[in-house]
C-alpha cells in the first residue's frame, strides 16, 4: 500500500506517537480533577503540550492555548465566538468548510459575509483582499495553504493590513501546521486554529487554538472545568474558558510525542523532503498527455500537495483506480472545497489530490506516475 494522502490524515507517523497514546490510556487519569499521582501527571502532560505548541506558533503563553477535537471545532470557537449580527466578515474562495459552513450560519443571523476570489491558478486576489479590508470588518479568517491546491496564503502581509485597521485575523493553519512556520507575532495572528492529525502528525481528535491574549472569545460549551465549582458561571480565564468536560488527555499525550519527533528532527527538513517528493511528482506526471493540473507550480515553496485530473476522466475513478488495482490512496472529488472546485469548474468532475509525506519514498513516486500513464 502506498499512502499519498496526508493532506487528509497522517497515515504514518513517528512510532513513539502510538506508544504515548498506549501508555496515556493504561496510566492516565483526569487532568485538573484530583490530586493524586495520576491526575497530576495528566495535567503536566496536557501543560507541557501546551508549551510546545506555544514555542511553535509564537504564542503569548501556554495558557492561550485551548485544546479541542480538530481545527473545524477550533474554527467554529472562533468564528461563533467573536461575530455578532452586524458585523462584517472577509474570507476566500480558497477556504474549506470548516470554514465556510460555520460563516454561512452565521450568515443567517445577520453577518455580512465578503469572500475574496482567486484566479485560475487558485492564486489569492490580494488587491481585493487589501480593498475589503480598508473598507473595514470586524474579522478576516483565511487559510494559510489550501487543501486542494497546495498554495500558501502570504498570512504575514494579509495579518499585517488586519492589525493597520484593527481587525481580527484568525488563521486556519490546518495543512501547515507543524510543517510550515507560523509566527503569530510577526505574522500577526490573533487566532490561530490548528489539527493535530495532519502534519503535526499527532492522534485523530487532537487540535487547538492559540488566542492573542487580549483577545476574548465567547465558549461554545460550559460546563465541568475542575475549578471554580460554585460559580454558576463557566471560568472565564484561558485556557479552562474554551475547555469544559474532561480532555482529551490520551489524545494529546500522542500530539506531544509528535511534537518532541517534530522538534527534534526539524521541521525545515521535513518539509523539504515532502516539498522534493511532490516536486518531483509534479514534474514527471507533467508529461502525461491530457493532464491538468490545478496550483500554483511557479514557486517550489508549496503544501505537498498535487492535485490534477487526467483529461476529462472521473476524479472518483481515477482515484479508486489506483487504489483497488495499485493500491495508491489518493482522495478525489470535492476536497470540502465548494468554491475553489466552482472557481476551476471542476464541480462535476472534482480531481484526484495526492498528497505527500516525509515518510513516503521515491519508489511511491515511481508507482503514482506509472499508475497514472497506466490509467
Ligand atoms: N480536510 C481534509 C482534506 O483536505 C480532510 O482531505
Amino acid at each position: 500500500m502506498i499512502y499519498l494522502d496526508s493532506a487528509a490524515t497522517s497515515y504514518y507517523r513517528p512510532p513513539q506517537v502510538a506508544d504515548a497514546v498506549a501508555d496515556a490510556i493504561r496510566y492516565m487519569g483526569n487532568s485538573s480533577r484530583g490530586t493524586y499521582e495520576a491526575a497530576l501527571s495528566t495535567s503536566r502532560v496536557i501543560y507541557r503540550t501546551r508549551c510546545l505548541l506555544d514555542k511553535l506558533f509564537y504564542g503569548d503563553g501556554p495558557e492561550q492555548t485551548a485544546f479541542t477535537m480538530n481545527s473545524t471545532e477550533s474554527l467554529n470557537i472562533a468564528l461563533k465566538g467573536l461575530l455578532l449580527p452586524g458585523d462584517r466578515v472577509i474570507t476566500t474562495v480558497l477556504e474549506h468548510n470548516s470554514v465556510l459552513r460555520p460563516l454561512y450560519e452565521l450568515e443567517k443571523q445577520g453577518v455580512e459575509m465578503k469572500i475574496i476570489d482567486c484566479d485560475e491558478d487558485g492564486i489569492l486576489d490580494y488587491e481585493a483582499m487589501r480593498q475589503a479590508i480598508l473598507q473595514g470588518a470586524r474579522l478576516v479568517v483565511c487559510t494559510h495553504a489550501s487543501n486542494l491546491t497546495g498554495n500558501l496564503t502570504d498570512i504575514g502581509r494579509i495579518g499585517r493590513w488586519c492589525r493597520e485597521q484593527g481587525i481580527l485575523f484568525v488563521v486556519d493553519a490546518s495543512q501547515t501546521a507543524g510543517i510550515f512556520p507560523i509566527n503569530m507575532q510577526t505574522d500577526y495572528i490573533d487566532v490561530l486554529c490548528f489539527t493535530g492529525h495532519k502534519s503535526l502528525m499527532g492522534p485523530q481528535g487532537t487540535g487547538g487554538l492559540c488566542v492573542r491574549k487580549d483577545v476574548k472569545i465567547r465558549p461554545l460549551l460550559s460546563g465541568g472545568s475542575g475549578i471554580l465549582t460554585y460559580s454558576k458561571n463557566h471560568p472565564e480565564e484561558m485556557p479552562t474558558a474554551l475547555e469544559a468536560g474532561t480532555m482529551n488527555g490520551h489524545g494529546i499525550a500522542g500530539l506531544r510525542a509528535a511534537l518532541l519527533y517534530l522538534k527534534e528532527q526539524g521541521a525545515e527538513s521535513l518539509r523539504k523532503k515532502e516539498q522534493e517528493l511532490a516536486w518531483d511528482f509534479y514534474i514527471r506526471a507533467g508529461k502525461i498527455p491530457g493532464i491538468r493540473f490545478y496550483g500554483d507550480f511557479s514557486d517550489r515553496n508549496r503544501a505537498p500537495i498535487v492535485t490534477l485530473n487526467l483529461g476529462d476522466e472521473d476524479s472518483g475513478a481515477v482515484s479508486d483506480y489506483l487504489a483497488t488495482e495499485l493500491g495508491i490512496y489518493t482522495r478525489s472529488g470535492g476536497h470540502c472545497a465548494p468554491l475553489l472546485h466552482q472557481r476551476f469548474k471542476t464541480a462535476e468532475q472534482g480531481s484526484v489530490r495526492f498528497s505527500f509525506s516525509h515518510y513516503n519514498t521515491q519508489e511511491d513516486v515511481d508507482a503514482a506516475v506509472k499508475g497514472l500513464k497506466e490509467y
